[in-house]
Parts: C-alpha cells; sequence; structure tokens
C-alpha cells in the first residue's frame, strides 16, 4: 500500500467532532490575539534576543525579527486555512496526514516533537537561568548547567556542568500539574499575559534613556570581528561564518530569534472555537503577530542599546538571564525592576512549558490514536482522564534534554523542528487547492501561490541559516524517525488496517478501530 495513503478528509471530521464534542464558537478576535501572545512571549524574547544579537546580527537583531516574523506570518496565514478547514488537535500532523499522505505526515509529526519537546527543555533551561539570577548566582555552576557547558571565572578557577537540576525539576512539577489536569484558567492566563507584555513595555520604556548610541554603532557585526574569548582564552565564539556577520548574521539571527514566534500556531488550533473564523482568525494569527513584532524589535532596540552585545556571548557577563543583566549592570538605580522582571520572566517561562508540554502530548495522543506510536501514549489516567503515559515518558525525554544539553543547542532543534514543519504546511495549502478545490475553506489565504511559495522559501532561508552543528543533529533525529516509521509505525498504522473500498467510516468505526 503506498507510503502516501491518505486520511479521508470525512474520517477526521468525524474524529474531530467526535473528539472535540461540545466545543463552542465562543472566541473572538480579541480573544484570538491575546491566546497568541500568551503562546508566544517567553524564553525566545527574553534569552535568544540576546543570544542572536551576540552570536550573529548585533544591534541588527531588530531586522532579524523582521524577516522570521515575515516568515511567520506567511506561514500562519497557511496555517490558518488548514486550521479552519481540518479542525482537529495534532496541528500540522493532522493537516498533512489528509492532504500529503501518511508518510509526510509522520515526518512532519516527528518534526514537531522537536518544536514542542524541546521548546519546553529549551524554555526550562532559561527558567533555570533566571531563576539562578533571582537567588543571585546561589545554585553552583556544575548543578544547573549541561556537561557541555563550562566556565572559567575571574579567579581563574574552571567549572563544568553536570546537570541541569532546577530546569528537571520545573519539568517535574509542571508534568504532575498536567497529569492532574489543572487547567489554566483564562484569568489565570488572562493575568499572565498581562503581567508579560506589561514588563516587556516597562524595560521598553524605563530601558530606552539608557541607551548608548556607541552601542549601536557599526549596526550589522562587521566582518573580521575578533571573536570574543572567556578568561582562559577559549574562543566563545567567532564571528568568521556566513551566517556569523554582516547581512548573512543577520539572516542568522533570525534563525535564532524564530523561536520567539513560535506558539502563534496554537491560535490556528482554536479554529473551531472562534465565532467567526473567517474574519477572527487571520485577526487572530496576523494581530498576536504585529503585536509581538513591534515589540519585539523595540525590545531588542533597547537591550543591544543598554548593553554591548558582546557581553551577550560571556557567561560571566550576560549570556544567561541577558535581560536582568542587562538592567543590573547598566541600569543605575533600577535594582528593583531586574527583581521584578525575573520573577516575572519565570511566571511567564512556567505557562509556556506547560503550553508545550500539552501541546505535544495532544500530538502523541493523535499519533497513537492513528497506531503510529504504541498505544501507551493514548492511554488516558483512569481518574484524571489525561494521557498521563504520555506525560511520563515526555517528562523523561524532555528532563533528558533540559538536563544535559546547552539551552542554545535545544534552542536550535526546536526552531528547526518548527520551520521543517511550517515549509510543508506552506506547501501542502498549495497542494490541497489542486487536489481538492471544492472543499469548502471557511479561511482561505490570500495570493495563496505567492504567500506559501514565500512563507516556503522563507522559513527554508532561515532553515539553512541555523548553526551547522543542530543541522546535523537534527538530520540524524529526522533519520531516526524514517527507521521508527519502517520499523514500527508503517504496519501498525490504523488507515492501513481499516477495510478501504467504498468504506466511509463514521465516528463509531474509527473509535472500534482504534490500537
Ligand atoms: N515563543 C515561545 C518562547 O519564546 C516558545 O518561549
Amino acid at each position: 500500500m503506498s507510503l502516501f495513503i491518505k486520511k479521508p478528509l470525512d474520517q477526521v471530521l468525524a474524529q474531530a467532532a467526535d473528539n472535540e464534542k461540545g466545543l463552542k464558537r465562543t472566541l473572538g478576535a480579541g480573544n484570538l490575539v491575546a491566546l497568541g501572545i500568551g503562546a508566544i512571549i517567553g524564553a525566545g524574547l527574553f534569552v535568544r534576543t540576546a543570544a542572536a544579537a551576540g552570536q550573529a546580527a548585533g544591534p541588527a537583531v531588530t531586522i532579524s525579527f523582521i524577516i522570521a516574523a515575515i516568515g511567520c506570518a506567511f506561514a500562519g496565514l497557511c496555517y490558518a486555512e488548514f486550521a479552519s478547514m481540518i479542525p482537529i488537535a495534532g496541528s500540522a500532523y493532522a493537516y498533512s496526514y489528509v492532504t500529503m499522505g501518511e508518510l509526510v505526515a509522520w515526518i512532519i509529526g516527528w518534526a514537531l516533537i522537536m518544536e514542542y519537546a524541546l521548546g519546553a527543555a529549551t524554555v526550562s533551561i532559561a527558567w533555570s537561568e533566571y531563576l539562578n539570577k533571582l537567588l543571585d548566582g546561589g545554585i553552583p555552576y556544575e548543578w544547573s548547567h549541561s556537561p557541555f557547558e563550562s566556565i572559567t571565572d575571574a579567579a581563574g578557577v574552571a567549572h563544568r556542568g553536570i546537570i541541569n537540576a532546577p530546569a528537571l525539576i520545573i519539568l517535574l512539577l509542571l508534568t504532575l500539574l498536567l497529569i492532574k489536569g489543572t487547567q489554566e484558567s483564562a484569568v489565570v492566563n488572562g493575568i499572565i499575559v498581562f503581567i508579560k507584555v506589561a514588563i516587556v513595555i516597562l524595560f521598553i520604556v524605563l530601558g530606552w534613556q539608557f541607551i548608548r548610541p556607541e552601542n549601536h554603532t557599526p549596526y550589522l557585526i562587521p566582518e573580521g570581528t575578533p571573536p570574543v574569548v572567556d578568561n582562559a582564552g577559549k574562543v566563545l565564539n567567532s564571528y568568521e561564518g556566513v551566517f556569523k556577520h554582516g547581512w548573512g548574521g543577520v539572516l542568522g539571527g533570525a534563525a535564532i530569534v524564530f523561536f520567539a514566534f513560535i506558539g502563534f500556531d496554537a491560535v490556528s488550533t482554536a479554529a473551531q472555537e472562534a465565532k467567526n473564523p473567517k474574519r477572527d482568525m487571520p485577526i487572530g494569527i496576523l494581530g498576536s503577530l504585529v503585536v509581538c513584532t513591534i515589540l519585539y524589535i523595540l525590545f531588542g532596540h533597547v537591550l543591544t542599546g543598554v548593553a554591548p552585545w558582546r557581553d551577550f556571548v560571556d557567561p560571566t557577563k550576560g549570556s544567561e538571564a541577558s535581560v536582568a543583566y542587562a538592567i543590573s549592570q547598566y541600569m543605575t538605580g533600577f535594582g528593583w525592576l531586574s527583581t521584578a522582571v525575573t520573577v516575572a520572566i519565570l511566571a511567564g517561562f512556567s505557562s509556556v512549558i506547560l503550553v508545550m508540554l500539552m501541546g505535544q502530548s495532544r500530538i502523541f495522543y493523535t499519533m497513537s490514536n492513528d497506531g503510529l506510536i504504541p498505544k501507551a501514549f493514548g492511554d488516558l489516567h483512569p481518574k484524571y482522564k489525561t494521557p498521563y503515559k504520555a506525560n511520563w515518558i515526555l517528562f523523561v525525554f524532555v528532563g533528558l534534554f533540559a538536563a544535559f544539553v546547552p539551552g542554545d543547542v535545544a534552542g536550535d532543534l526546536t526552531s528547526f523542528g518548527t520551520l521543517f514543519a511550517f515549509v510543508l504546511v506552506s506547501l501542502g495549502v498549495l497542494i490541497l487547492r489542486k487536489k481538492e478545490p471544492n472543499m469548502a475553506r471557511p479561511f482561505k489565504t490570500p495570493a495563496a501561490p505567492v504567500v506559501s511559495v514565500l512563507g516556503a522559501l522563507i522559513c527554508t532561508g532561515m532553515i539553512v541559516a541555523i548553526d551547522t552543528r543542530t543541522l546535523v543533529v537534527a538530520f540524524f533525529w529526522m533519520l531516526l524517525g524514517l527507521v521508527v516509521y519502517f520499523a514500527y509505525s508503517k504496519k501498525r498504522s490504523t488507515l492501513r488496517n481499516v477495510p478501504p473500498a467504498n468504506f466511509l467510516p463514521t465516528a463509531d468505526d474509527f473509535e472500534r478501530n482504534r490500537p
């Protein structure tokens, strides 16, 4: 049977009706924008902005934000079209199962593990950085860093990480919360969104007066910039590669800060709850992107104006908890702001981690129902009715990364996984327009051929600009995915095991055929 066997849309819609029974169309455009902002602002802004500036883009990280935002906006419009016509949990994985077939869906699902699972790991590592800042560096370096990280302090003493314990602990706490099924209420979510946005605006307004024009000159990292070295003379970052300086560096920076936009696709998963999807989905997706992009550009402008970008590469200076560092180091008299920002960031990060863990377990759940991964991933807790086994397996997987992998590596892998899914979703819209021209599309991507091709191209450009080491790891991850598919999933696929000819499955049939 073909590798590109497609899930019939009727079956998907039946499954959706079944799974999502009782969902009401209650969300207006404003709610959707808030939902997006809540999922978007996190470690990307408070950690990766400084990393992008220090490693590749310099003050021009502001332009990196614009490039990443354009890629996201185009891909986001394609997500919206899919989300309005295939309203089902599982995001890009589910859309591609219908449009491009099982193998592509599997590949996307496998890439999405990078987006959500490694995204959660990245944010928990960032959480650990800011906790350490709050405790004034009270957690020993060895217990708050991966074994791949080391530092030589000002006294010339070398330290190497053993395990990132705080990152592991926050993941454990949030996993327990998820298993108990504690839902963040709309009110709590609203409060966190408010606090996050307030902190960003406060930093922009108060930091503006501390901008030093010399920190913004030159605006792009010039060719031939000497490397940043640590106290022992080890090179922390060199500016030699194509994507490490000049305009190439701006693209390299876009690949790094792209992480800051991840989460806007969460808006697309609420398509079936939108009051008026045709009007509200694009407003929700583009509105949250526009608001965040404006905030991000101003934030990047102030951050690189307050502190010199080279500080953001050095672990004895501002490579960790960079925003709190910039405030306490360069904004005299604003020590309280540094503390307030840190506390708000810790709260904000927790909600992003929660959303990502939840997203991943939903994708596992859908893939398990499709028979592509073991049934255990879809088992529900007898009392709490949550996919608790998936949550525990996820904790072990995410925890391994959080505990033993540096934040930069996890973050770049997250960007890769997401960008890869974006490219396939962008192209998927065009494919489905051609193959199923008559299907109802409550929301249509405007100027689809241009938007989807440009979306795919810009996202591919950012993939190319990701660090080579990351691309190699990502390649092996994707290869492992193919091995798993051919050795395990293909044979067990639910879709391949239901009677095909003239069989129009109902929700009940689907239920019966669950592995
Ligand atoms: N966009 C989310 C963040 O920056 C993933 O934390």
